[in-house]
C-alpha cells in the first residue's frame, strides 16, 4: 500500500518505521508501496519516486530493506509509472505539460459534465507515448530494478494493475495504438514483455521478478479472454510469481469499491474479490506461482483459497494498517497461542464517505471518489504507525 511518507518522490524516515513495525509481524514478504520509477510523473506529491544515484536516498531505501528482513521477511519493492492517472500537480512535470498514456484516451468517470470537467482539471487528456517515450520507460523500470537489488531488496513487482500506464497499455479501450504495441490483447502486453525481459536480463536469475495484473474487467470488452491471453504471454517469461488483483480509479474494484453493498453472498463467503478469475489463470497455468489480493480477512476464507489453487500466497492490504503484525495476532503464525478458527479473522468497517457523496448523482464518480475516502483513510493510518 501506498504508504505516502514522501516529499518530491524522497522518502523521510517515517517509512523505515513503519516498515520497522511491519517486520515484525511474521508477514512471509513484504511489499512496499507502489514507488514511482519517473518522478515527472507521479501518483500522488506524497509518492516515492525511485533516485538513481542519489546516496542519501540510496541509503534510506537500504535502511527500509533492513527493517522488511529483520525477522525474515523478503522485501519485494513494487514499482510503477502511474500513466493518465497522475494528477496535476503530482511529479516534477510542468503543470500544462500533459500525462503519458498509451493512447490520447483520459479517464472516464462518466458522461456528465461534472465527471468530465473534475477529470479535465484534475488529469487532463494524455499525450500518445512516441516509441521513443515507450523505451525510455523500459529503461526507466529497469532503472529502478536495479535500485532495488542494491539498496538489498530480494526482488520487484511491476504494477501492471489498477489502470496505472502498463495496465493502460493492456486495455483496448485506453490503447488504440496500432503499432508494436498495440492492435492485439499480446501486442497491448509487449511494454511489460520488454520490460522482464531487459529487467531480468540486468538483475539475474536469483532476484525475484514479478508482475500484478488485474482480472477482467470494465477496461475489456465483455466476454474476451484478452487478459488471460496476455497473461499466457507474461507468464512464457521468466517471472516468479503473478499477482492479481482488479479495478482503477473508474472503478475501484481493488478495495471492492463497485459492489460493496450488493457484493454476492458466494463472494462474501469466500472474501477474495478475485478468486474466480484466478482459477481460471490457475486451469491455464498449474505451475504458476499464484497471489490473490483483496477481501481477505479470515484465516479459515485464505486456507479455503489456498486449498481451491486459486493461489499459491495471500495478499493482505488494509488489515495491515489496522493490524502491523496481523499474521501473528490476526492469523495465528508463530502466535504463543493457538487460535480458533472464529478467533481467526479480522472484520474491517466500510470506511465513512463524505457527506457530499450521497446526494452526487452520478454514481460513477461517487464510487471513484469513495474509493479515494477509503484509500484515504488507510493511508493515514499508515501515516500513524510511525509515530506509535
Ligand atoms: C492506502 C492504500 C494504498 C494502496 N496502495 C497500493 C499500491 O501502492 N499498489 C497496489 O498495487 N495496490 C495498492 N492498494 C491496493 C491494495 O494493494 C489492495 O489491492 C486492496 O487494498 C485490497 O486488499 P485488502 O482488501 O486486503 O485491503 C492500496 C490500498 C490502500 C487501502
Amino acid at each position: 500500500m501506498a504508504e505516502q511518507l514522501a516529499k518530491n518522490g524522497q522518502v523521510s524516515g517515517k517509512l523505515e518505521k513503519v516498515y520497522e513495525k511491519w517486520g515484525h509481524g511474521n508477514w512471509g514478504a513484504i511489499m512496499t508501496g507502489n514507488v514511482m520509477v519517473d518522478e515527472k510523473y507521479m501518483g500522488s506529491p506524497q509518492h516515492a519516486a525511485i533516485q538513481v544515484n542519489d546516496t542519501a536516498e540510496i541509503e534510506k531505501w537500504q535502511g527500509i530493506a533492513r527493517a522488511i528482513k529483520a525477522r525474515g521477511a523478503l522485501a519485494i519493492m513494487q514499482i510503477n509509472h502511474p500513466g493518465r492517472q497522475s494528477p496535476v500537480g503530482a511529479g516534477s512535470r510542468g503543470l500544462l505539460e500533459k500525462n503519458i498514456a498509451p493512447s490520447a484516451v483520459p479517464i472516464n468517470f462518466g458522461e456528465n459534465i461534472v465527471a468530465k470537467t473534475l477529470v479535465k482539471l484534475l488529469f487532463g487528456t494524455p499525450a500518445e507515448m512516441s516509441i521513443a517515450q515507450i523505451q525510455t520507460v523500459i529503461k526507466q523500470f529497469v532503472d529502478a530494478a536495479k535500485f532495488a537489488q542494491q539498496t538489498g531488496f530480494d526482488g520487484v513487482t511491476i504494477h501492471a494493475a489498477h489502470g496505472y500506464l502498463l495496465s493502460d497499455f493492456l486495455s483496448p479501450k485506453a490503447n488504440t495504438r496500432t503499432d508494436a504495441y498495440g492492435g492485439t490483447p499480446e501486442k497491448r502486453a509487449k511494454i511489460i514483455v520488454d520490460i522482464i525481459r531487459a529487467i531480468r536480463e540486468s538483475v539475474g536469475a536469483k532476484f525475484s521478478v514479478s508482475v500484478k495484473v488485474n482480472s477482467s474487467d470494465q477496461q475489456y470488452d465483455a466476454g474476451s479472454d484478452a487478459v488471460l491471453r496476455q497473461i499466457d504471454v507474461l507468464v512464457a517469461q521468466a517471472i516468479d510469481f503473478l499477482e492479481i488483483s482488479g479495478g482503477s480509479y473508474e472503478n475501484p474494484r481493488m478495495i471492492g469499491g463497485d459492489d460493496l453493498p450488493t457484493r454476492s453472498e458466494r463472494t462474501q463467503k469466500r472474501e477474495a474479490f478475485f478468486l474466480e478469475f484466478a482459477l481460471a489463470v490457475r486451469e491455464r497455468h498449474p505451475a504458476l506461482h499464484l497471489m490473490l489480493t483483496g477481501g481477505f480477512r479470515t484465516r479459515a476464507a485464505m486456507n479455503s483459497a489456498l486449498e481451491s489453487k486459486g493461489c499459491d500466497m495471500v495478499g493482505i492490504g488494509r488489515p495491515a494498517a489496522l493490524v502491523p503484525d496481523f499474521p501473528r495476532s490476526v492469523v495465528g503464525i508463530g502466535a504463543n497461542k493457538e487460535l480458533s478458527e472464529a478467533e481467526a479473522g479480522l472484520q474491517l468497517q466500510k470506511v465513512k464517505e463524505p457527506w457530499f457523496l450521497k446526494h452526487l448523482p452520478f454514481p460513477q464518480l461517487q464510487r471513484a471518489l469513495a474509493g479515494g475516502a477509503e484509500t484515504g483513510y488507510y493511508g493515514q493510518r499508515i501515516g500513524q504507525m510511525s509515530k506509535a
